[in-house]
């Protein structure tokens, strides 16, 4: 038996008709349908129809599917080939994309470190003056998205990686226990996570939409390359801005797509759970290369910067180089009067 005549078969077998109604493609409840299933009651014609119809519906990307009478439009799918577009970016591009986006940065920030070493304060001398840069509220927000991040990276990472890199190492047993919580620690955490995002894109928009001085600030590469030294900034440069745009976008990009993810089949059918995934993973792991690089800045790579998510507090010399315009604004406003700290009743001393 050759392969059109197997598929025949096999639909002919299962009474199947020749697609799922299109209200139930559109994720709707199908009409119960009667049907006819005894096979021969078919004519020869009817049985090339169904056979070409069949095949046509497997080259033209569509699903094959029957009639069914219960509620559950998925259970008339009987094949859907972009199912195997899917298996073939899970198994096959995503590993490389991914290893390929998390290593790649893991090495360029490693040539960074061994060849340049830490970004230091140009006069190498602090001033022993604070400057408060981020308030409790702005800290509690940033350490709890950040937490929670840093978590469903690890338990993500382990749903492309785990089954390559961790199964051999540690065995089946291990391997299930560790990937079931993971799994629960992704789907619970992702709930503050979404929290966190929302509050930290609100809180910082205002400071982070792009104008002038980042051009400057680009052009001469953020003070790395050249000898003019540290570009002028306002609270956020435009590296940090570009960060903050990644995280808000990325992040409610994967906000949007996990949540499909997190209800299946509520919002999307097969085809849009698909995209779902493909999104989440891709968004997925450009957004942890991105905040590798982040972590490393914020913590080994420059000197003084840590400080400012930890106690909230900066030297003023670290302020006046990498954030100028900043320090000049706060300086005013504390100059002009007692000044409110954003977010909270804190005051933000500006020396
Ligand atoms: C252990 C990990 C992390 C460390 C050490 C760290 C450190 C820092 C520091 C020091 C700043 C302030 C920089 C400044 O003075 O302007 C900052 C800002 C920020 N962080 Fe983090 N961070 C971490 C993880 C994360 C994660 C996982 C996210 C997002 C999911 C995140 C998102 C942000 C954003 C949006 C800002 C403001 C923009 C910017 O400064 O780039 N951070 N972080």
């Amino acid at each position: 038996m050759n392969a059109r005549a197997a598929l025949a078969a096999l639909a002919m077998t299962l009474g199947l008709g020749l697609a799922a109604p299109a209200h139930a493609q559109h994720g709707q409840d199908p009409k119960p349908a009667v049907q006819t299933t005894n096979p021969s009651a078919r004519n020869p014609t009817a049985d090339s129809v169904t056979e070409d119809a069949l095949l046509r519906q497997l080259q033209g990307g569509s699903h094959i599917g029957g009639r069914i009478s219960i509620p559950d439009y998925k259970a008339s799918i009987l094949e859907q080939p972009q199912g195997r577009d899917y298996r073939q970016f899970r198994e096959g591009y995503l590993p490389w994309i991914g290893g390929i986006a998390v290593l790649g940065m893991i090495l360029a920030l490693a040539a960074f470190f061994f060849t340049k070493g830490r970004i230091r304060l140009e006069h190498s001398e602090e001033s022993g003056r604070k400057i408060l840069r981020f308030n409790a509220f702005e800290r509690f927000t940033h350490w709890l998205t950040a937490m929670c991040f840093i978590v469903l990276a690890i338990s993500g990472l382990n749903y492309i990686f785990g089954k390559r890199l961790l199964l051999p190492l540690i065995g089946a047993d291990a391997f299930s226990a560790w990937a079931q919580y993971a799994k629960f620690a992704h789907n619970y955490l992702s709930w503050p996570f979404m929290i966190g995002l929302v509050v930290m894109i609100l809180v910082w928009i205002r400071d982070n939409i792009p104008d002038r001085t980042d051009i400057n600030w680009i052009k001469q590469g953020g003070g790395l390359v050249g000898k003019g030294g540290h570009p002028p900034a306002r609270r956020f440069n435009a590296g940090q801005k570009m960060v903050y745009w990644s995280v808000a976008l990325g992040g409610l990009a994967l906000a949007a797509s996990g949540l499909v993810m997190l209800f299946p089949f509520s919002a999307a059918d097969i085809n849009g759970m698909q995209l779902a995934q493909y999104v989440h993973a891709t968004v997925g792991v450009l957004l942890i290369a991105v905040m590798i690089a982040h972590i490393y800045i914020g913590s080994l790579g420059m000197e003084g910067a840590y400080d400012a998510m930890g106690s909230g507090e900066v030297d003023l010399a670290w302020a006046k180089t990498h954030h100028s315009l900043w320090v000049e604004e706060q300086q005013a406003k504390t100059a002009s009067g007692p000044q409110i700290g954003r977010g909270g009743k804190s005051p933000a001393p500006a020396e």
